[in-house]
């Protein structure tokens, strides 16, 4: 080896296991990051003189770097991502399984010698903040600079938590990833290593992660979907907590009471927009305010009076770029201009960034996220984007001028209610609110959303993704839902449950409801039901706002629209809940006896039949 900086760390364990990993990747050198912002500096102009990075134009956008990653290294690779727990049944039917030990042993060949020609660092990361009893620990060995940069952005990093792990007081979740892309001597670097095979291993009993082939957000920042959501989610069920796939807000009304919201909207359906919405002026002027606490990952734990709190484990936005700007997200425009790293934009003519939906007018000309000359003419002729449509940000949350004042309490926030919601072109009405916590449960473990493209795989395809959690839960989905339905039991003030769904289309196939800053009218709605301030109808779904109860104060709609938007067809239910069956069917295995009863409760109600000899068997394909 030729240079090892000097160890962060005292710890034994520590120090032998990057020992261990060093002798099998067999690294050039090994850096050990204390996070600090000189090192940081770096490390982006090391990548910006070997081509990984481009300097933006640093007066418009002032410590702003853009990456293009390879074309075929753009999103989450769900069908290379496996959960190997000890047997086939503790993953379940969901999530990809391989043997632990059969997986240690290609692991093993493949990261053989993965690292030559490059630097091995010891990237120590906090999720959660490092005074929260909630927050976990982990250390990233990854030969990927893009990666330390992101994940300095994302988490916690460096000689605080090397602190936190010499104290020995908390477990440390070891985590190992390379991009699979070795230098012979003399080799010249490429802008963007990867490999074609990748890997994204869990171990979920021995709480570690291995990935490899892959520099891309979900696969290389490990300390996000694998760590905040497949090892913790273990955890959180090992512990009486829960990891999700959640967005948290703070609602503030007229009067300063401040609700707080979680919700599990599935990747790229909204969770970042609802985050940071900004109330339309006819609630600004009244006093509403909305506040950010996190927009893609929630730890939630009940608390000694039997109330659920939550932390944001997250310290930073890996935020989906089409579609932001500033008529859709004003907070997030403010959030990314600066000290911002973007992956797959455009980069335009004077040093600046692009993609579609930034700015209603696009430059007359670009280089387009491949590295091409793109112009609005290609764009409408061709439909050649601009950016990919996975296209990225990587800011600071204490960048978003909404951060709420408790973001970074270390006993986390209280929250009142849990969303669920996706894309649903169909069925799901606008917002509805489920009878209880079980039905609530019901409402989440039946969701669906139209894929998108912050996954490799059919984009529009309707498919099931339970509480969002679908690429994310460590361990068995049915076992999952009994997780959930155990939390609820323990609880004194169970948050109250609703659905939301922005995406619903009209004949015309346009959506039927604005969303964005408009959702605010739905929030007001979840708001107080949740402190008991309006009543509600009922329909065979759950509880809806009735006509009039949704403040619809300055916004210009046809009110036969927003009935649209509301409405729950019966017929459409009936196929609903089937295609709810068939789901069910496949997890019927570990299924919970209590969300089979909630099926037979919502088809009771679709044919008004009564409910009082249950049919307790999971339902047969139909
Ligand atoms: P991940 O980071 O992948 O977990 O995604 P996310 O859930 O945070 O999604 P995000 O808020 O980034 O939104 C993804 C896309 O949905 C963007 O293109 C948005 O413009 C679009 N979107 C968000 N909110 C709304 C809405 O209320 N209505 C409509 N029609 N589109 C929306
Ligand atoms: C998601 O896909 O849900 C994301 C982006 O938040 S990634 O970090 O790439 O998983
Ligand atoms: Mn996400």
């Amino acid at each position: 080896m030729k240079s090892t900086s000097k160890p962060l760390s005292k710890n034994p364990h520590l120090i032998q296991w990057v020992k261990k990993m060093a002798a099998l990747c067999q690294p050039a050198s090994i850096h050990w990051i204390d996070g600090s912002q000189k090192e940081y500096d770096a490390l982006c102009a090391a990548m910006v003189k070997g081509g990984t990075f481009i300097k933006l134009n640093q007066k418009k956008w002032p410590g702003c770097y853009l990456a293009r990653s390879d074309a075929s290294d753009v999103a989450r690779v769900e069908d290379r991502t496996f959960i190997c727990s000890h047997s086939k049944e503790a993953a379940g039917p969901t999530n990809n399984w391989v043997n632990p030990y059969e997986m240690k042993k290609t692991l093993r060949g493949l990261f053989s010698g993965c690292m030559q020609g490059r630097t091995m660092y010891v990237l120590p990361f906090s999720m959660g903040p490092l005074d929260s009893p909630m927050a976990q620990i982990g250390v990233q060995l990854t030969d990927s600079p893009y990666a330390v940069v992101n994940m300095r952005i994302m988490a916690r990093i460096g000689k605080p938590v090397f602190e936190l792990i010499d104290k020995d007081k908390k477990r440390v979740v070891p985590c190992v990833h390379s991009v699979g892309a070795p230098l012979k001597k003399g080799q010249k670097d490429v802008a963007w290593p990867c490999n074609k095979e990748k890997y994204i291993v869990h171990f979920p009993e021995t709480r570690e992660i291995w990935s490899y082939g892959s520099g891309y957000g979900g696969n290389a920042l490990l300390g996000k979907k694998c760590f905040a959501l497949r090892i913790a989610s273990a955890m959180a069920r090992d512990e009486g907590w829960m990891a999700e796939h959640m967005l948290i807000l703070g609602v503030e009304n007229p009067q300063g009471q401040k609700t707080y919201v979680a919700a599990a909207f599935p990747s790229a359906c909204g969770k970042t927009n609802f985050a940071m919405m900004i109330p339309p002026p006819a609630f600004a002027k009244k006093g509403w305010k909305v506040w950010t606490v996190g927009d893609d990952i929630a730890w939630i734990k009940p608390d000694a009076n039997g109330r659920l709190r939550a932390i944001n484990p997250e310290a930073g936005f890996f935020g989906v770029a089409p579609g932001t700007g500033d008529h859709t997200n004003p907070n997030a425009m403010k959030s990314l201009a600066k000290n911002t790293i973007f992956t797959n934009v455009a980069l335009t003519d004077d040093g600046g960034v692009w993609w579609e939906g930034m700015t209603d007018t696009p430059p007359a000309h670009a280089i387009d996220w491949q590295g091409h000359d793109w112009t609005p003419a290609l764009g409408k002729e061709k439909g050649a984007k601009a950016a990919h449509p996975n296209a990225r940000f990587t800011a600071p949350a204490k960048q978003c001028p909404t951060m709420d004042s408790e973001w970074e309490n270390p006993e986390g926030v209280p929250i009142h209610a849990i969303v669920f919601g996706g894309r649903r072109a169909t069925t799901m009405p606008l917002v509805y609110q489920a009878f209880n916590w079980s039905s609530g449960v019901y409402v989440g473990a039946t969701m669906g959303s139209e894929m998108t493209a912050a996954a490799a795989g059919t984009i529009g395809k309707v498919r099931r993704d339970p509480m969002a959690m679908l690429p994310f839960c460590g361990y068995d989905m049915g076992e999952y839902f009994a997780h959930w339905l155990r939390v609820g039991e323990k609880l004194e003030s169970p948050p109250r449950m609703f659905l939301v769904n922005w995406f619903r289309k009209g004949s015309d196939g346009r959506f039927l409801w604005p969303g964005y800053t408009e959702n605010m009218r739905v929030l007001q709605w979840v708001v107080d039901r949740v402190h008991g301030r309006v009543p509600a109808g009922t329909t065979v779904a759950g509880l809806v706002p009735r006509l009039g109860d949704l403040n619809l104060s300055g916004l210009a709609i046809d009110p036969l629209q927003v009935r649209a938007a509301l409405e729950v067809d019966e017929a459409e239910w009936v196929d609903e809940v089937k295609l709810q069956g068939e789901h069910f069917a496949k997890l019927a295995a570990t299924m919970p006896p209590e969300l089979v009863r909630q099926r037979e409760a919502l088809r009771a109600r679709l044919s008004n039949r009564s409910i009082e000899a249950p049919d307790m068997r999971v339902p047969a394909v139909p």
